[in-house]
């Protein structure tokens, strides 16, 4: 069990997560859903220890992770909302070194690394540096990263960033299976309709702070919208999409 109690993070003195607690039992997805800037990111960070809480604190099993990371992160996968470490490396040395820090045996570590590269369609592009590779491919390393020491937690920030159709599609039949194996998994993203469909409760932030938590149905009725895309929108902001489009073409088209 991975839990969260009144995560606090400070900026200096700008707040930037404030007071998040939530828990997520084996074979759970949670979704942590916000607008650019609100704090997903900065939560992602304290959850794998990368950050320091400024209060609260993140347990697993009980204990705080803080007490013993490296213990802790034998069981953690995760994927960055950046792919941009290491690109001085190949796919399949960034892979090595993956399996080499996570302390897996090198034949396990060189069989799921290529099996997992051919099943991504990367195993052609593996000794190519990851300089040279597009968004998308750098993606699909850094999901097998995460996937291919069989970790009981993932957390993933946007892991459908840049991807294709075919690619995001697999990725959302994946956290399904897994949640079903019993992985908790923490979901960040901006994108509902992927949340609303593979997660089993939601969290929505704004300015740091939680504004709604429960299953997708619970959330949509708190505010009582058809769909979730309209309860969020009402949720994280007042305002107004198209308004906003169309002031954006007023000053486009206004004369030079
Ligand atoms: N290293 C940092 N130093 C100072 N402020 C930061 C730092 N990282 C993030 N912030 C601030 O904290 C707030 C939350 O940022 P965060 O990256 O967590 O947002 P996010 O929800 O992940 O956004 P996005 O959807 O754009 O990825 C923002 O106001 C941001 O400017
Ligand atoms: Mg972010």
């Amino acid at each position: 069990m991975l839990e969260a109690l009144q995560l606090t993070k400070f900026y200096g003195s700008v707040p930037a997560v404030q007071d998040v607690s939530f828990q997520i039992a084996p074979g759970s997805v949670l979704g942590y859903l916000g607008p650019n800037g609100s704090g997903k990111s900065t939560t992602v960070k304290m959850l794998i220890g990368l950050l320091r809480p400024t209060h609260g604190e993140v347990r697993f099993d009980g204990q705080n992770i803080q007490q013993d990371l490296v213990a802790y992160r034998q069981h953690l996968g995760y994927v960055p909302e950046e792919a941009n470490l290491y690109l001085h490396l190949t796919g399949c040395e960034y892979l090595e070194m993956v399996g080499t820090l996570r302390g897996m045996p090198e034949a396990a570590r060189s069989t799921k690394a290529d099996q997992l590269l051919e099943l991504l369609a990367l195993a052609a592009y593996k000794h190519l540096q990851m300089s040279a590779y597009s968004k998308g491919m750098r993606q699909r390393i850094l999901l097998i990263a995460a996937l291919m020491d069989n970790p009981d937690v993932l957390i993933l920030d946007e892991p459908l960033s840049g991807l294709d159709v075919t690619s995001a599609m697999v990725v959302k039949n994946l956290i399904q299976i897994l949640s079903g194996k019993g992985k908790s998994i923490f979901y960040c993203s901006h994108v509902l309709e992927v949340v609303e469909k593979v997660c089993s409760q939601l969290i929505v932030i704004r300015k740091g702070r939680m504004i709604a938590h429960g299953s997708t149905d619970d959330v949509r009725s708190q505010i009582g919208q058809s769909t979730l895309e309209q309860a969020f929108v009402q949720l994280v902001e007042d305002k107004d999409a198209s308004q906003i489009a169309n002031d954006i073409v007023k000053v486009m088209v206004a004369p030079r």
